[in-house]
């Protein structure tokens, strides 16, 4: 049997970073581009799995990005952003919006959302067209809270996953 911290001592414990992504990553999760606009209606995005359903009344969801980052800046001074939730045919996107090439959105069709204006990707599965409501840091992230203005789905494409580092396809559960 370990031995179990005193709660002064749990406090500080944690596991290593390895251990960290280990475990976080054995969770599956879609894959999505966080969008958004410069001051000078410059498109930014990053790839991003840390996103989920917060709240249905109001429509609120949320998405965690690392600082420093060019979008994370976007957003703060649009104070809206966009989550375009991938397809599977569409990992290549992913990766180019996880490089640190500066024109991501070079080759990449998007139009502005009819709200807010950020950039929806094309041939996604569904989009979220977000105003930002609040964001907190959390270690060396921001949690973006958005509250969802528009939003489009498209019932015949299949999402994008990853698990373990990796992109991956979902399959239908057999009893389904
Ligand atoms: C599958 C996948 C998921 C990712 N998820 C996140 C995430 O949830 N949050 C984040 O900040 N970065 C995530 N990243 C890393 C960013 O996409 C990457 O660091 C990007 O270059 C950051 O862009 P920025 O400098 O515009 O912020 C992910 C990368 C991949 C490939």
């Amino acid at each position: 049997m370990p031995e179990q911290l005193s709660t002064s001592e749990l406090l500080l414990d944690q596991v290593d970073l390895n251990t960290f992504r280990s475990v976080m990553g054995s969770l599956p999760t879609g894959v999505s581009v966080v969008t958004s606009l410069t001051a000078d209606g410059e498109p930014r995005g990053l790839t991003c799995s840390a996103v989920c359903s917060v709240s249905a009344a109001p429509p609120l969801l949320l998405a965690c990005v690392k600082q420093p980052s060019a979008t994370l800046e976007a957003i703060h001074q649009s104070s809206a952003f966009a989550v375009n939730f991938l397809s599977v045919d569409m990992a290549e996107t992913a990766r180019t919006f996880a490089s640190p090439v500066p024109e991501r959105f070079e080759g990449v069709p998007w139009t502005p959302g009819k709200r807010t204006g950020v950039p929806l990707l094309q041939s996604t599965v569904a989009s979220a067209e977000c105003v930002l409501t609040s964001s907190y840091l959390a270690g060396d992230h921001q949690v973006l809270i958005g509250r969802l203005v528009h939003g489009d789905v498209s019932t015949t494409r299949v999402p994008l996953a990853y698990w373990r580092a990796q992109f991956s396809e979902l399959r239908t559960h057999p009893a389904a």
